[in-house]
C-alpha cells in the first residue's frame, strides 16, 4: 500500500467515524426531544403488539398493614375502600387484638403482632431447642428483646423493623402457597390497583424473585437501594427464599442477614432492613419507572406533586434516583400508588389527565 492509499484510507475511516458519531448525537438528541415532547409517538414505537395480546388472569396479591391500635378503625376502612378491596387477602398487624386474631371476614384478618411472634415460635419447633440455648444469662437478655415485643403503650416507632420481620414471616407462611404476591401498604398509601395488578402481570413472574415498590438509594449511596415501605411486593419465590433462610438469632443456620435480630438493629427502618436481608440473598428492587423515566410508585400524594413547588427537598436529593419534579414529567401516566392520601380520599378516584399530564382527584369521587 502506498502513502497516498494509505491517506484515502485514514480518511475513510475517519469520515466512517464521524458518520457513527454523528448518528449517535443525533439519535440521543432526538430522545431526549421524543422523551420532553413527543411521548405518543415513544407509545406508538412501544407499542409492542402488547396491547393485542390477550392478558393472563390478573395476579392474587395478599396485602397487609402494621399499625398501631389507635388506627385500628381507618386501617379497617381502607381495607374496604375501593384498592384495598382489591386484595384478595388482608392482614391488618396491631397490638392488643383481643384474642391474639379475628376474623373480620373470610379474607380478612386482625392479627396481634405478639401472636405472630408466637406463631413463628410455633412453626419453628424443631429449631427452638437451638433458639433458645444461652451462652450465658447477658445472652438470654439481649434474645428477648427481639423475640418479645412491647404492649401497645409502651410501643415506639424503635420497633417498626421488627414488627415488619415477624408480620413478613406470618405472611410468607400463610400466604405464599395462595397468592401470586404479597404487598405491604401503609394506611395512607393509596394504591391504583389497575394499573399495578397490569403492570405485575405483564412485567413480572410471581416464580421470580420479585422485589417491587418505589427504589430510593440509602444516603446518596447507589449501592445501598431499597423499596420504600410505601407499597413493598414480594413474589411467591422471593417469600420461599425469605422464608429458606430466615432466622431468629443473628449467629444461627440461615441467614444473618434475614434475622429477627438483626432486623431489630434496623429499628424504625423497616423498609432498609427488608432489602439488607433480600440483598444478602441477590436480590435487589427492580427499577419501577415508566418507558419514559417517569415514577410508578409515588412518594407523595397526587396534590402534593401537582402543586408542590420546584424545589427538591433536601433529603429527597440524597434518596431518589429521579431528579424531583412537580407537575409534568413527576408520575407515570400507569402510575401504581401514591403516598400520603387521607382516609377522606381514600374512596375517591382518580384519573390522569393528558392535558396536565398529571393525576387528579374526581371532584364528585
Ligand atoms: C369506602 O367505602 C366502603 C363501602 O361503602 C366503606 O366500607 C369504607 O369504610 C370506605 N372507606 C373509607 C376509607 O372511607
Ligand atoms: C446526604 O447524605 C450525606 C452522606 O452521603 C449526609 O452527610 C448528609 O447529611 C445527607 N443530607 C441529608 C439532607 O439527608
Amino acid at each position: 500500500m502506498n502513502a497516498s492509499n494509505r491517506r484515502g484510507v485514514l480518511q475513510l475511516q475517519h469520515i466512517l467515524w464521524f458518520s457513527f458519531l454523528l448518528w449517535g448525537v443525533v439519535s440521543v438528541i432526538s430522545n431526549i426531544r421524543a422523551l420532553k415532547y413527543d411521548t405518543a409517538a415513544i407509545s406508538r414505537a412501544l407499542s409492542l403488539s402488547g396491547e393485542n395480546q390477550v392478558r393472563d388472569k390478573l395476579p392474587s396479591v395478599a396485602c397487609f398493614f402494621m399499625i398501631r391500635k389507635t388506627s385500628l378503625t381507618e386501617a379497617t376502612s381502607v381495607r374496604y375502600s375501593n384498592w384495598g378491596k382489591r386484595c384478595t387477602y388482608f392482614v391488618i398487624f396491631s397490638n392488643g387484638v383481643a384474642g391474639g386474631e379475628q376474623l373480620l371476614d373470610g379474607n380478612t384478618a386482625l392479627v396481634d403482632i405478639h401472636h405472630a411472634i408466637e406463631d413463628e415460635f410455633r412453626e419453628r419447633a424443631g429449631n427452638a431447642e437451638a433458639e433458645l440455648k444461652f451462652a450465658s444469662v447477658l445472652e438470654a437478655a439481649e434474645y428477648s428483646t427481639y423475640t418479645t415485643f412491647p404492649t401497645d403503650q409502651n410501643e415506639i416507632k424503635d420497633y417498626l423493623a421488627l414488627k415488619s420481620f415477624y408480620s413478613w414471616m406470618y405472611m410468607a407462611r400463610k400466604y405464599s402457597d395462595r397468592v401470586d404476591y404479597v404487598m405491604k401498604a401503609d394506611p395512607d398509601t393509596y394504591m391504583l390497583m389497575d394499573n399495578y395488578l397490569d403492570y405485575l402481570s405483564e412485567y413480572y413472574s410471581p416464580m421470580h424473585p420479585v422485589y417491587i415498590g418505589r427504589v430510593f438509594k440509602t444516603d446518596g449511596n447507589i449501592n445501598d437501594p431499597f423499596v420504600t415501605g410505601l407499597s413493598t411486593t414480594l413474589s411467591k419465590a422471593t417469600l420461599k427464599l425469605l422464608l429458606s433462610r430466615s432466622t431468629i438469632r443473628s449467629d444461627h443456620d440461615g441467614n444473618p442477614e434475614c434475622s429477627a435480630q438483626r432486623f431489630r438493629l434496623g429499628r424504625e427502618a423497616d423498609d432498609h432492613a427488608l432489602a439488607q436481608c433480600l440483598r444478602s440473598m441477590g436480590v435487589y428492587p427492580a427499577y419501577t419507572r415508566d418507558e419514559f423515566g417517569r415514577e410508578m410508585f409515588l412518594h407523595f400524594s397526587p396534590s402534593q406533586h401537582y402543586n408542590g413547588g420546584d424545589k427538591e427537598p433536601k433529603w429527597h436529593l440524597n434518596f431518589s434516583f429521579t431528579p424531583y419534579s412537580h407537575k409534568k414529567g413527576c408520575c407515570s401516566s400507569k402510575a401504581c400508588a401514591f403516598h400520603y392520601v387521607d382516609i377522606e380520599k381514600q374512596n375517591a378516584t382518580l384519573y390522569w389527565s393528558d392535558f396536565t399530564h398529571a393525576w387528579h382527584w374526581k371532584r364528585n369521587g
